[in-house]
């Protein structure tokens, strides 16, 4: 059975070639067609997009009220596989007390500690907690278990939910390795590494990551992120890097080089980062992540700087129970237009086709695209940021 979608005030296509040419800039990078309609197929594919004046005729009817419709939120980088609390972290943090990672061997601990059936419905109900704010596809890192067993359990559940999943060894170095960083890079790079791709090279994760903050003691510095990234590159991985988080240093430069997909958090870039960013131009994205900021009182990296620099910014939460406990993507397109300079239209395509991007997806509206949608309870978009805090989209069921 097909299905015709009609009341629709605003669809958002992401196709500048699909909107109905309005002047405003913001509309055009959208491909804003208003008073649309779609035709999705019984098997969730998109067959046909556009003014509901032409729509053709379908098997079955809805009509959405008068809301506007945005592709589904694409949260390209979090860590929903944990255990354990550390919101009292989070309260030390607002009365000053700075970030270092040390607090992630607590979620190690307690995520070591839990049972496959706690951690997987631990996952499972974050998964939905994000669909229930508009978010269709996410990424999701491995990185609390820390061991080869822990890191292959947090991945097989990770992949039970999404295809999109990351493994993240190289966290932190954890306790027991404090005193022997070189054998923990070994141990990620060698037998951990060839446990996730032993059945296939994508078969329990899509990408590798690396914290590579050298102000962190916990972390890695450029030299071992270099090790751990290309042996993820060789065994088949696309690459991820969390970098230039805490302070200055090697993480965006060598992920450009590398030609990773997404470097994520980008709040200490000198101009050299960002000469590196433009250069890699359609091959790796800078992934912005406000709720970070936010959730521990850092400065805002400057959007406006890198998209006028010609920068790809994409938007994601991060959610993770360290420096942002929030799924939700609307927070982060608020954060984003208040205190980083983005427009309205610029957060959202950078929280959907951007980010999809940085996962190797298409995040159009338009035939033969599955039919990943959100409604929002408003009749446009600019809503998301305007009504911040205010639970006005969800993913869209079919
Ligand atoms: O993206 N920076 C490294 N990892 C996470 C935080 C992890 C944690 O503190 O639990 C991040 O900010
Ligand atoms: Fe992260």
């Amino acid at each position: 059975m097909s299905l015709l979608l009609t009341g629709i005030t605003e669809l958002t296509t992401n196709d500048p070639a699909r909107g109905d040419g309005a002047a405003d800039p913001g509309d055009a990078l959208l491909g804003i067609v208003r008073d649309a309609a779609l035709v999705v197929s019984a098997d969730g594919e998109i067959e046909w997009v556009g003014p509901a004046a032409q729509a053709p005729d379908a098997d079955d009817h809805r009509h959405l009220g008068g809301r506007a419709v945005i592709p589904g939120f694409v949260d390209s980088h979090t860590h929903l596989v944990f255990a354990g609390d550390r919101s009292a972290e989070f309260a030390a943090r607002m009365t000053g007390t700075p970030y270092d990672g040390g607090g992630i061997a607590v979620s190690v601990a307690a995520t070591r500690a839990a049972s496959d059936d706690d951690l997987r419905a631990r996952v499972a109900a974050r998964v939905a907690e994000m669909r229930a704010q508009g978010t269709t596809t996410v990424e999701i890192k491995s990185g609390y278990g820390l061991t080869l067993d822990d890191e292959l359990r947090s991945l097989r559940i990770a992949r039970e939910l999404t295809p999109h999943t990351t493994f993240l060894g190289a966290h932190v170095v954890p306790g027991e390795y404090a005193t022997q960083r070189a054998a923990y890079v070994d141990l990620v790079t060698g037998p951990m590494l060839d446990a996730v791709v032993a059945d296939g090279p994508t078969s329990l994760a899509e990408s590798i990551d690396v914290f590579c903050e050298p102000h962190s003691t916990h972390a890695f510095d450029g030299d071992e992120s270099r090790t751990i990234l290309e042996a993820g590159r060789a065994a088949g991985l696309a690459l991820r890097v969390h970098g230039n988080q805490l302070g200055h240093g090697p993480g965006v430069r060598l992920a450009c080089e590398l030609g990773a997909r997404s470097v994520d958090h980008c709040t200490y870039l000198r101009d050299a980062d960002v000469d590196a960013l433009v250069a890699a131009r359609g091959t790796t994205v800078a992934t912005l992540l406000p709720g970070v900021e936010f959730s521990t009182r850092s400065p805002y990296p400057d959007a406006r700087a890198l998209i006028d620099a010609g920068v790809d910014v994409a938007l994601a939460s991060d959610c993770n129970p360290g420096t942002c406990y929030s799924s939700s993507i609307p927070f982060a397109i608020a954060l984003a237009v208040r205190e980083m300079g983005m427009t309205p239209a610029e957060a959202l395509h950078a929280a959907t086709a951007v980010s999809a991007r940085s996962l190797g997806l298409d995040r159009r509206v338009a035939p033969g695209q599955p039919a990943e949608l959100a409604v929002i309870d408003a009749p446009s978009h600019l809503h998301l940021a305007y009504r911040a805090g205010v639970p006005i989209v969800r993913a869209l069921d079919l």
